[in-house]
């Protein structure tokens, strides 16, 4: 058995040879040979193989595979195959099918048919864990062990019965007595108020608007019934591998809103995630990067897995548009320079039958004398390259906080607006700071804010008292902190902080915000910034989405006024001094001109220094580094061609690059500028 290797890049994709005669199984090591291929994933979907009949195992053809792969020296994350039940576990077990809200039990036929609280589900994969533990820990090529698979990407929640006993023993744990709950929910509301426990159910499909208290620690129970699931596995992996690390791998992407991963994240080993590129989305490339700085926090800073991208196009939505040429390069690079220490595909050879055969793989069906494949072997050549830089970190002086709490009680039924949705807030601001040149860290709202010169708060709408005072204590401790509108309106049981909006951030922020405004859909407003504000840009800049009532304290500026609509006069960005930071209010969305603008003064004012100061727009730069070593990353998403000043050599091209004799990168192009202190200079 082997260490997950710390020592390099690693380089593969899930393999599901099973899907293939024996034969293919060499075909498929040769040509991993010269794609530079160096982990595989296996058996994700294999419970159907291994365990044909209940209790009856067959584990003949994943040794050949193992061994196999061990000769070729490829290290192996074994999957538990737990994550798809095989068809006769539906037909054992009819109740361990999920329901969904309207009650409907669904049929197995897909993947992940099973309800997370199912007692027999859970005893099935146990077992089957079991055996496979038992059988491979001491497998030399066994280096990393793969829990399920994306729990909850198609059975996030199951309201039948027994999730229904499940949750009360989960609330009884959280509350105590009933008249906790009572009190949580706030159900004297609409003569919700329970006098027996077992009244107490999943919150179904019901008349109309369903208690908001329900539904959020529906969600909480949903994300944590899964967790519980993966515990199990992952402590009887640890009882019988000791040594061997585990995951599982996380889904941090544009339409992420199920798990919730800051509460996951201590539960791996090894943080991995998969990542798809989401084509309608006006930066798919700046969502990819926000999804990477969302794991690297996750990670704690650490190297961490990319499990699963797509090395063209993906099956599963509604145009499947393939990559252009370059852009896998692009793609995986940008994880790289943001703490992805693997690279890895879905999957290794492309499908010829089943639900994903039109999804793209490092082997497609045209064969090697493709431009995917040719990529590949480019690719996997450039990662072997960059095996010095395995272990460094990404350089963040930024942060913005990303909580999944926020984003259910945002996204919730019966708030102000339908048209305010977190993940787009999230994203707007995100992208400014992309476009910024900013690299920041997606941390969660319990991180330690302390290393950090900018913190950007979007939306947080739920807020505890600690997450709080972390936040104002890194405003005094002299960090810019930019809050906006809908943030600190509630506390963990959904309940409005009185007073005046944004509840726990009025003090910080000097503001006191009596009335939401927000605007129809397509409805924008003008901004108006006198000539002294800090910000006079913001003059005549146009928002959207949201406005609010309110006015500022003195000792507050106010850095523009709503110039018309609803709020007419009211502040629309504020900043207020406070220890030897600035706390900034954004009552509004603003367009991506607007963020611009008010961003670079903030920038300026955190400290925060460009890489390179003359980097062209719509070009990422990132660096990661250790104690001696810089990695600078360069990815024109842009392609535009630039030419690149920076000191050191540059891994993709192999190429010296200096201030005098800079580096040429084609358009599209990427460079990995490495620089070594000249000898006698080791930090
Ligand atoms: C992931 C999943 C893979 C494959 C891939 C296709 O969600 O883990 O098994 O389905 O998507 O994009």
């Amino acid at each position: 058995m082997r260490q997950w290797p710390t020592d390099r890049v690693l380089f593969g994709a899930d393999f599901n040879p099973e899907q293939w005669s024996p034969e293919t199984l060499d075909d498929d090591i040769a040509l991993m040979g010269q794609a530079g291929f160096t982990v595989a994933t296996v058996g994700v979907f294999g419970w159907a193989l291994l365990e044909p009949e209940p209790g009856r195992y067959e584990f003949e053809w994943l040794d050949r595979v193992l061994d196999r792969l061990h000769n070729a020296d490829i290290v192996v994350d074994l999957a538990t195959a737990t994550a798809s039940p095989p068809p006769w576990f539906a037909r054992m077990h009819p109740e361990a099918m999920p329901v969904n809200r309207d009650g409907l039990r669904l049929s197995h036929g897909s993947r992940q048919t099973w309800c997370p609280s199912n007692p027999d589900y859970r005893r099935r994969a146990l077992a089957l864990v079991d055996q496979l533990a038992r059988r491979y820990s001491g497998h030399p090529a066994l280096a990393l062990w793969h829990v399920g698979n994306e729990f909850g990407c198609h059975n996030l929640m199951c309201f039948c019965d027994v999730s229904a006993a499940h949750f009360r023993t989960w609330l009884q744990d959280r509350y105590g007595p009933l008249d906790e709950l009572n009190e949580a929910w706030g159900t004297t509301f609409w003569s919700q108020r329970y006098s027996e426990w077992i009244d107490v159910v999943p919150p179904r499909t019901t008349t109309a608007i369903p208690n908001p208290g329900a539904e959020l620690d529906w969600q909480r129970f949903s994300s944590h019934a899964h967790l519980e699931h993966h515990i199990a596995e992952r402590e009887l992996l640890h009882e019988l591998s000791p040594g061997v690390p585990v995951t599982t791998n996380f889904m941090v992407n544009h339409s992420v809103t199920g798990l919730d991963y800051n509460r996951w994240a201590p539960h791996q080993d090894i943080v991995s995630n998969d990542h798809y590129l989401a084509n309608h989305l006006p930066h798919p490339a700046a969502e990819l990067a926000m999804s990477a700085d969302i794991t690297r926090a996750l990670a704690g800073g650490d190297p961490w897995i990319l499990m699963e991208h797509s090395t063209s196009a993906v099956n599963w939505q509604s145009v499947n548009t393939a990559k252009a040429p370059g852009q896998m390069m692009r793609d995986s690079l940008s994880h790289v320079a943001r703490g992805a220490d693997t690279v890895a595909f879905f999957q290794w050879r492309a499908s010829r039958a089943g639900a994903e055969k039109y999804h793209s793989a490092m082997l497609g069906h045209a064969g090697t004398d493709s431009r995917v494949f040719r990529e590949v072997a480019e690719l996997g050549e450039v990662l072997a390259r960059c095996a010095p830089l395995a272990g460094s970190r990404t350089v963040a002086k930024a942060a913005f906080i990303f909580d999944w709490e926020s984003m259910w009680s945002t996204d919730a039924a019966s708030t102000p607006s339908e048209q305010h949705r977190y993940n787009d807030e999230v994203r707007g601001w995100y992208d400014a700071l992309y476009r910024a040149g900013v690299t920041c860290d997606g941390v969660g709202p319990e991180a330690d804010l302390s290393g950090y010169a900018l913190i950007v708060a979007p939306s947080l709408h739920l807020v505890t008292d600690r997450t709080a005072q972390a936040i104002i204590g890194a405003a005094n401790a002299g960090a810019q902190v930019v809050i906006t509108y809908f943030s600190g309106t509630v506390d963990e049981r959904d309940h409005i902080r009185l007073g005046g909006y944004p509840g726990a951030f009025c003090d910080l922020l000097g503001i006191r915000v009596e009335e939401f405004a927000p605007l129809l859909p397509g409805q924008t407003v003008s901004l108006s910034a006198d000539a002294d504000s800090p910000v006079s840009q913001l003059d005549q800049q146009t928002a959207s989405v949201w406005s609010e009532r309110g006015r500022a304290i003195p000792g507050t500026d106010v850095v523009a006024r709503f110039a018309d609509g609803p709020s007419v006069g009211d502040p629309a960005i504020t900043r207020r001094s406070t220890g030897s930071g600035s706390a900034w209010y954004v009552a509004t969305r603003l367009d991506g001109a607007g963020l611009d603008a008010l961003l670079a003064p903030i920038i300026d004012g955190a400290g925060i220094e460009a890489v390179w100061h003359s980097r062209p727009r719509g070009v990422d730069v990132v660096q990661r580094r250790n104690e001696t070593d810089t990695w600078t990353f360069v990815i024109d998403q842009a392609g535009l061609g630039v030419s690149v000043p920076l000191e050191g050599v540059d891994l993709v091209s192999g190429e010296a690059s200096s201030a005098d004799q800079p580096l040429r990168v084609a358009p599209g192009g990427c460079a990995v500028v490495h620089w070594h202190p000249p000898t006698g200079d080791d930090r």
